[in-house]
């Protein structure tokens, strides 16, 4: 299929904070649930509602949507300031060595979400809703966690640039569940570090 008739049956836009937690959250379940296969009862897909309320709430919260023809969402993205004291920073600065986290949290966009419903995948919505994300923040590096058994998500990243900072990352909370920790610098910032380095 073309890229223009892809373009006619999808469209990639910015969603505000109440959009997605709002008129947008069942669809929002529904597609990461199916992203992720799990039951759409399943406690994670449920948990993943409050969750999803509460960062919406927080500083720096950028989110986008891939809607069909229809208006239904079928993939979304979303993530904001890091800051110290938030779950997620605390369990993956841990294996990080202090320089390492001056560098990479300093002043940091955590990528918390990028979904697809399986219906949708294949059609560069993933890579649109990634560019989209990082191009709409200025933060020094931007972070996230994926687990090693996402491949599709893993090629998605490495074709733009992230680096892996620890390879085995465990949360407390699934300790049986590899997950990689990877960072992405701003093109001006590799630039200069390049430079630095030559
Ligand atoms: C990762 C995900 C968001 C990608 O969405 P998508 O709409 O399928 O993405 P795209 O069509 O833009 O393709 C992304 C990459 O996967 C590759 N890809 C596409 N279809 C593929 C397939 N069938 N098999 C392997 N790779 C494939 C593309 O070539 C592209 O690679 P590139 O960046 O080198 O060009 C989607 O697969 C998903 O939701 N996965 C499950 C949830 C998940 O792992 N989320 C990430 C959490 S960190």
């Amino acid at each position: 299929m073309t890229s223009d008739v892809l373009s006619r049956r999808f469209t990639v836009r910015p969603l505000a904070p109440d959009e997605l937690s709002g008129r947008f959250l069942g669809q929002a379940l529904w597609v990461f649930a199916g992203a992720l296969e799990f039951p759409r009862r399943n406690s994670r897909v449920l948990s993943f509602a409050d969750t999803l309320r509460r960062h919406a709430t927080y500083a720096g919260f950028r989110a986008f949507g891939a809607l069909n023809v229809r208006g239904r969402l079928v993939g979304f993205s979303y993530g904001y300031f890091s800051q110290p004291g938030l779950w997620w920073r605390e369990q993956v600065a841990a294996p990080l060595s202090p320089e390492e986290r001056d560098d990479w949290l300093a002043d940091a966009f955590e990528v918390a979400e990028l979904h697809v419903h399986p219906t949708a995948q294949g059609h560069g919505l993933g890579s649109q809703l990634h560019d989209q994300l990082i191009q709409s923040q200025s933060h020094r590096t931007a972070v996230l966690s994926v687990m090693h058994r996402s491949q599709r998500a893993r090629q998605l990243y490495t074709s733009r640039g992230w680096e892996t900072l620890v390879k085995d990352l465990r949360f407390s909370t699934e300790p049986g569940t590899p997950f990689s920790l990877l960072g992405l610098r701003r093109p001006s910032h590799r630039l200069s570090i390049l430079e630095q380095e030559g």
